[in-house]
């Protein structure tokens, strides 16, 4: 696609960190660096398929303005990777960025090795990849048919790492090694697998395997377990709180606490990625949001996935996810909103950030067809609830289009409701008060009429127009 119809396309995203054309899925290794954040993705160069997939990298200097600057990780003829770089972390080793990778080779079968790529020049835009894995394969006598995914973290004095994992009779689960050293990986022992009875209740039983387990300590010094769940296709993301236990046989464990939940509501968030950010003292997120429409129509637009806009992700005080966009995307606001108060409908640009508070049920609507069904979001502060009404907008996957209900506290009478939204093309990002995300696709029609409406008697809204796109 060329940049021209970039900014052009209604349904592309201009502020999200994506390629500027053909293929993306799963964010990969965040890393301050240089005074930068950078991130890399999967990412297919030649086609808006997943197939042949490389790194892309972009990176940012404050979180909100992207650069994309092109392949990072490209697969070795013959090597461990030939077909694909798939996901995985970089870490600063010892100063020297290290990208921690599932390499595929063209018999994988879902088996990966662990490959690791040594940065040689300060903005992480040439890699050096070894040749020889420094894992080549899943532990023995676990009978393992998925392994992928290295997320490496620090722990107890010591760096270890994780790895999404699955077993011959069904059973998911995150594996873990000791990788002290980088070149020397240590098996470690199960973290966690999806017989425990809190992840069974919390993530439920139907995916086979988890990819790409993120784990992340929390400012009140939780645990938070990240998987992307997966049945042979991806199904959605989920979270669990607890401890980790590093017993004297040198194991690690994670022992499930009592929160956990979604760590996305919508339909169109998977496999996150988190950056444990030591200098702000937060932990980032973001997730790759898929195209849920036909793959015709992803055909013809020559472009196939977008990552989310950045998160800061913690828990309260009673173990439950704490979600908010990055404080950060507040660069992108225009000078002056687009509007300060509910009145006649007003036009939506293509990009936009709208702040909702209400004080009793309030409801906006961000889009109609020309037959007059609406895209609503709706604001029950007493009953704690927000809800997402997409339904006039197909989606083609199988999980339809069904209003999402967002749970946050209940308010106490006076107590407000508030409401981020952010748009960006066809990507819709809705956070409930700071307890719930939404992520969901919305390709707009023709002749759809995107026009700002509030109702309520006491409701406020504020909303911005997102200035300057990303540089293509
Ligand atoms: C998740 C995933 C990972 C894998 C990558 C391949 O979407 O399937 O498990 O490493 O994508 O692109």
């Amino acid at each position: 696609m060329s940049s021209a119809s970039r900014s052009t396309d209604v349904h592309s995203p201009r502020f999200r960190v994506r390629p500027p054309a053909n293929w993306m899925n799963d964010p990969n290794g965040p890393l301050r660096w240089g005074g930068r954040y950078h991130l890399f993705y999967q990412h297919n160069p030649d086609a808006p398929i997943h197939a042949n997939v490389h790194w892309g990298h972009a990176s940012s200097p404050d979180l909100a303005h992207w650069e994309d600057h092109g392949i990072a990780l490209r697969p070795t003829p013959g090597g461990p990777d030939e077909a694909g770089c798939w996901s995985g972390c970089v870490v600063d080793d010892d100063g020297v960025p290290t990208a921690v990778y599932s390499g595929i080779d063209h018999g994988h079968r879902g088996l990966s090795t662990i490959c690791l790529a040594v940065a040689e020049d300060d903005g992480l835009r040439a890699w050096k990849q070894l040749p020889l894995p420094v894992v080549t394969g899943p532990p023995t006598g676990l009978d393992v048919t998925m392994f992928r995914d290295p997320f490496v973290f620090r722990f107890a004095g010591r760096r270890w790492a994780l790895v999404g994992a699955g077993h011959t009779d069904g059973t998911p689960s995150v594996l873990v090694y000791d990788c002290e050293d980088l070149y020397a990986w240590r098996f470690a022992g199960v973290l966690l697998d999806g017989r425990d009875p809190v992840a069974a209740r919390v993530l439920g039983t139907r995916a086979i395997g988890w990819e790409c387990p993120q784990l992340w300590e929390t400012t009140g010094g939780d645990w938070v377990l990240a998987v992307a769940l997966w049945d042979g296709d991806p199904l959605s993301t989920a979270c669990l709180t607890g401890r980790l236990i590093n017993s004297a046989d040198g194991e690690l464990r994670f022992v499930t606490g009592s929160g956990g939940g979604p760590l996305d509501h919508g339909r169109d968030f998977y496999a996150p990625s988190v950056l444990q950010d030591t200098e702000s003292g937060r932990a980032l997120l973001w997730g790759w949001s898929w195209e849920s429409r036909p793959s015709e129509e992803v055909d013809r637009a020559g472009w196939s996935g977008v990552l989310t806009a950045p998160r800061v992700v913690d828990t309260h005080g009673d173990g439950t996810l704490r979600v908010v966009p990055a404080p950060e995307l507040e660069l992108l606001r225009a000078a002056a909103p687009f509007t300060t108060a509910p009145g006649p409908h007003r036009p939506l640009p293509h990009a936009y950030d709208l702040l909702v508070t209400a004080r009793s049920e309030a409801t906006v609507t961000l889009l109609r067809t020309a037959s007059g069904a609406e895209l609503t979001v709706r604001l029950d502060p007493a009953s704690g609830t927000v809800t997402l009404d997409r339904t006039a907008w197909p989606r083609s996957r199988p999980d339809g289009t069904a209003p999402l209900v967002l749970p946050v506290l209940p308010a106490s009478p006076g107590e407000p409701l508030t409401v981020r939204i952010l748009v960006d093309g066809s990507l819709l990002e809705v956070f409930a008060g700071d307890r719930a995300a939404a992520t969901e696709r919305v390709y707009r029609r023709d002749d759809d009429i995107a026009e700002l409406a509030v109702s309520g008697t006491d409701v406020e809204v504020t909303g911005w127009e997102l200035v300057p796109p990303n540089p293509v």
